[in-house]
């Protein structure tokens, strides 16, 4: 082995029950160098990373770190040795502060032995102020976004001191400001020969940082390749195996009715006198950096949250939504953007989080017909294209990406005639990204309207019919016409620079 290589990893295989998850593969990692692991969801790529950092130990094959053989029994175990990891979803503790989670178990003392507060929040103070995070260390984690969660998880991993730190989609609900923060601070680790391994299916942002890409498909290895003059249409064809004609494949319909209309909406420090309407046979875009309040108008319309004042319609006529059922009621259909929190009940099976918002369809005189629901479930599942063995595999079992499909596998089982996606193609790759503008574009020739929430402007411009730009709880620009709109345009509207 090289001197500067720092991890081999041979002819590991992981076997779930029911899924080879990683069939012989192989992976290595230099010092230094920040290597992409590129692959659809469920190819295995978190898989074989938790096999490094000692989260999953039932494994075959062998592991070679600094050049003598190891075996990967814990994680404790695996920070010790120097290797430490960014989970692709949050593991936080809600109620203990920022500072408390970032040095947990490992907090510094005073010589009395008491935990030394100040001295542990300076030291985070530190870390988040690296990645450039005015989140505060002493804020409590449940007040935190999803994002804000990711950046403290980064935030955890940087502390370790380690000489490997795998980053598994750390940027999917980062700001773009907190982007540059970490790439900045990427950079500096590996220049003090720190090794990243990178794992995003944001294509753009892995060939502006990465070095080298390892490619796996359904569990095996295909290729490792230098990143230098590697172009976007190049890695979609390596991860699928085949080329993607129509990233954003576009439908013409005449839109219809507005089917919701929102009048001079406001909540308290957040959303500002915001109106806007959505039609059938249309998808409506809502785009703004991380914080502009999109998601807080989403949850407002929903019934999730309150707000001040403003009204809302559905098919022309004031509407009162107190809460989530009124919303249901009046068929809006809301996926969210925390899955994991709010989108699935991770130890149930796919078979019993899909019915959750809608039993009506499978309920027979003595409950639920499971025959029914068995079929239905199966008919929703091959739509959005879900990996996985069984309908019965509980749902924290099945990879991230595959997780968000089976959240829309749920909303498509109701008879909404609203839907709002709140950055559906969050951690999904490219080929199923597509199959997710295919069921919007389905939706819409339905004669539903369609709102697509999204911090992706590629998307957002590729998909939408109209689009509405937030900017720090206010509507900055609103387009009807998207021809000729450029991503700079946009940004300017986003940033509120555009005046
Ligand atoms: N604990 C588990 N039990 C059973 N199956 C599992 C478990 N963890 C992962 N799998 C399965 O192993 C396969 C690989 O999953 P993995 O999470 O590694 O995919 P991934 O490449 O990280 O995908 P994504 O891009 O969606 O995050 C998937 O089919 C997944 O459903
Ligand atoms: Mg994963």
């Amino acid at each position: 082995m090289s001197d500067d290589c720092l991890v081999r990893m041979e002819n590991i295989t992981v076997q779930f029950p029911g899924v080879l998850a990683l069939n012989n593969v192989r992976f290595d990692v230099k010092r230094g160098e920040v290597h992409i692991l590129l692959g659809e969801n469920g190819a295995g790529k978190s898989t074989i990373m938790k096999v490094l950092a000692g989260v999953n130990t039932d494994y075959q094959g062998v592991i070679y770190y600094k050049n003598h053989e190891i075996k990967s029994l814990s994680v404790k175990e695996q920070i010790e040795r120097g290797i430490s990891m960014i989970f692709q979803e949050t593991n936080l503790l809600k109620n203990l502060t920022v500072a408390e989670n970032i040095f947990l178990g490992r907090q510094p003392t005073k010589s009395n032995g008491n935990v030394n507060w100040n001295l542990m929040n300076e030291q985070a103070r530190k870390l988040l102020d690296a990645i450039g995070s005015n989140i505060s260390e002493k804020a409590m984690v449940s007040s935190l976004s999803i994002g804000q969660m990711q950046v403290v998880e980064i935030a955890k991993a940087l502390s370790y001191d380690a000489d490997i730190i795998i980053m598994d989609e750390p940027t999917s609900a980062l700001s773009q400001k907190e982007v540059e923060g970490l790439f900045k601070i990427i950079r500096e680790l590996t220049s003090k020969g720190v090794a990243i391994v990178y794992i995003s299916h944001r294509l753009e942002e892995i060939i502006q940082i990465g070095d080298r890409i390892t490619v796996f498909r359904d569990g095996r290895y295909v290729e490792t390749v230098p990143v230098d003059g590697i172009t976007v249409d190049k890695l979609i064809s390596m991860m699928v195996g085949r080329s993607l004609s129509e990233q954003y494949p576009k439908l013409h319909v005449e839109p219809g009715e507005k089917l919701l209309e929102v009048n001079n909406l406001v909540q308290k420090d957040s959303l500002n006198n915001i109106s806007f309407y959505a039609r059938s046979n249309e998808i409506v875009g809502f785009y703004g950096l991380m914080g502009a309040g999109r998601t807080e108008l989403m949850r407002a319309v929903f019934g999730v949250d309150p707000f001040e004042s403003g009204d809302i319609h559905i098919d022309g006529k004031p509407v009162n939504i107190r809460n989530c059922l009124d919303a249901r009621k009046h068929g809006i259909a809301f996926l969210t953007e925390d899955r994991k929190n709010q989108g699935l009940i991770l130890d149930f099976s796919i078979k019993d989080n899909i019915p959750l918002v809608n039993f009506d369809n499978i309920m027979n005189w003595f409950g639920i017909n499971q025959i029914m629901n068995t079929a239905n479930c199966q008919k929703l599942t091959d739509s959005v294209r879900v990996k996985t063995p069984s309908l019965n595999q509980k749902t924290k079992f099945l990879s991230g990406g595959n997780q968000q499909k089976v959240v829309i596998a749920k909303w498509l089982n109701t008879d909404s005639q609203i839907f709002i996606f709140d950055e559906p193609t969050r951690g999904i790759d490219v080929g199923a990204k597509s199959e997710i503008y295919k069921i919007m574009n389905s939706l819409k020739k339905e004669g539903k309207a369609v709102i697509m929430v999204s911090s992706e402007l590629p998307e957002t411009l590729g998909v939408c019919d109209r689009l509405y730009v937030m900017h720090d709880g206010t509507i900055t620009g609103c387009f009807d016409d998207m021809s000729e709109l450029t991503e700079d345009e946009v940004i300017k509207y986003a940033t509120g620079t555009h005046k």
